[in-house]
């Protein structure tokens, strides 16, 4: 009897036990830009969490910021939540729907603490779009796409707020001191009673590239200004997650923690970013700007050490972690629940995903993209830029101007992606059945899709700014 009491109370201790959880997002993070894939790079902290977790070799996510958030958040297709073209601009009234659950609000209604750090880029036009009102107990970072890393302006007005109020205290502090510092501060001050949920958005690398001289220093061999200050970046990251690593593991929450990091979408090589071997950039639907620098770190991963190399979507992020972190999953979503997969090294569920689908401003930025199994087939413009770039060393910068697309076009290209990874042979002239077959699927999604949510800049962002202290302030949708 007592022992059936044991083990019942065992197994009541074992499902009780929810993982802490630490979501960081690197805003525009190479593929080539981490050291387990550049040795030019210095980030010791990540590469070991990496080496010794798991590494996704084709973890994907959309060309730009905010949509990629958007399904990191919701776990749906941007092109079903409207987000699906470019970002949010600063004077749009536009936000992740507010009838979308938020990942946070799952894990609170799951028992977790949740605290938000760094980008939001989801809209804040309304009170109720911001991170406090959307299943965040704390918040602490800006709302915009970028700002400058010390003056925290954003385009004219100010841009970081602690919950709902301004942070002037940070003007003059670059962010990864103070997010990191944020951080250790929620860690240290933990109820270890509760599971946590942490969703890091670091600014770090994503323009301007600015970084205190001390750590592109640290690149002596690096020739290219730009470049040495972008690897910088990269490096102070590093050690912001160093830092953060090391809270843990002195508040004995390190060997309960499961650490996911994904960047946003590849690397802008005008800022110096790089994802050398992949094609294109950031804004393009090529790898290079798609097929992104992720790996997982920490409790429940059974199988380490290795490269993970089945296909995970960013709408997948939500109902992996929910799986890590024992809770129900949710209807309705796109996303699947890799964890099981993940932690074991089973082959990915994933079968084919949609990089996106953007039927705004056709001819000149509408475009559409699907993978199924190892075909991609891209419809339309593929984004800038096209080449394939190697990290700068030189003084000089290297132009960017290469264009496959011009107006007018409307090309259909299709690669296979397990024998040219690095997308270098169009084969759509010689498969016209696969690329009907890849089409006919495309326009089984477009009958889900809603319209872009693109309206034009409402001036009364300025006035609301303008009345709060020159700040990027909600109330003005
Ligand atoms: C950059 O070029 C210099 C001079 O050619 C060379 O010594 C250095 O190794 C190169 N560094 C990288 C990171 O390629
Ligand atoms: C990391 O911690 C060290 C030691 O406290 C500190 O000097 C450094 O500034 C921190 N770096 C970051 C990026 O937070
Ligand atoms: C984590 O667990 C391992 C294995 O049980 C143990 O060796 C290690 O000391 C623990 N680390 C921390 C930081 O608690
Ligand atoms: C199209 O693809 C589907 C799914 O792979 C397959 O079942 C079907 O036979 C294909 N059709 C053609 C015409 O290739």
């Amino acid at each position: 009897m007592k022992t059936v009491y044991g083990l019942c109370l065992l197994v009541v201790c074992v499902v009780a036990r929810q993982p802490n959880i630490l979501f960081i997002v690197a805003d525009d993070l190479g593929w080539n830009d981490i050291g387990f894939r550049n040795p030019d790079m210095i980030t010791p902290n990540m590469d070991k969490l990496a080496n010794q977790g798991v590494i996704f070799e084709s973890a994907y996510v959309l060309p730009v910021c905010s949509p990629s958030r958007a399904a990191f958040m919701s776990g749906i297709y941007p092109f079903k939540s409207g987000l699906q073209h470019v970002v949010i601009q600063q004077r749009q009234n536009v936000c992740l729907p507010l009838d979308i659950k938020t990942l946070p609000q799952h894990m609170k209604q799951a028992g977790y603490s949740t605290h938000a750090i760094g980008k939001w880029h989801l809209g804040f036009c309304n009170l109720n779009c911001t991170p406090t009102y959307r299943g965040f107990d704390t918040f602490l970072g800006y709302y915009n796409a970028k700002e400058d890393y010390y003056t925290h302006k954003a385009g004219e007005f100010f841009d970081l707020h602690d919950d709902e109020r301004a942070a002037v205290e940070y003007i003059g502090q670059y962010s990864a001191f103070f997010f990191a510092d944020r951080a250790q501060q929620i860690i240290r001050k933990h109820d270890q009673q509760k599971p946590l949920f942490m969703y890091l958005a670091f600014q770090n690398p994503h323009g301007p590239v600015e970084v205190p001289k001390k750590y592109s220093d640290m690149y002596p061999h690096v020739m290219n200004q730009g470049r040495k200050i972008l690897s910088g970046m990269v490096s102070i990251l590093d050690e912001a997650i160093g830092n953060i690593t090391q809270t843990l593991i002195d508040q004995g929450m390190y060997n309960d923690t499961l650490i996911l990091l994904t960047a946003d979408n590849g690397a802008e090589p005008i800022n110096y970013g790089n994802n050398y071997p992949l094609r294109g950039t950031k804004h393009s639907l090529w790898e290079g700007g798609t097929r992104v620098t992720s790996f997982m770190a920490g409790v429940g991963l059974q199988q380490t050490g290795i490269k993970y190399t089945g296909l995970i979507h960013g709408v997948d992020w939500v109902p992996t972690l929910l799986g890590a972190a024992g809770v129900p999953q949710v209807s309705g979503i796109d996303g699947i629940n890799h964890w099981d997969s993940i932690r074991r090294n089973l082959p990915s569920e994933r079968r084919e995903f949609i990089y996106n689908l953007d039927d705004f401003y056709i001819p000149t930025q509408g475009h559409a993209a699907i993978r199924v199994g190892d075909w991609k087939l891209i419809l339309g413009y593929p984004g800038t830029f096209d080449g394939w770039y190697k990290p700068m060393n030189e003084t000089e910068d290297t132009p960017f101007y290469e264009m496959t697309w011009a107006p007018g076009d409307k090309p259909a290209r299709l690669f296979n992606i397990a024998d040219d990874p690095y997308e270098y042979n169009d084969v759509a002239s010689q498969n016209p059945d696969i690329v009907a077959n890849l089409t006919d699927r495309i326009n089984q999604y477009r009958r889900s899709m809603v319209p872009a949510m693109y309206p034009p800049d409402d001036p009364q962002a300025d006035t609301i700014a303008k009345q709060n202290g020159n700040s990027w302030t909600s109330g003005w949708c």
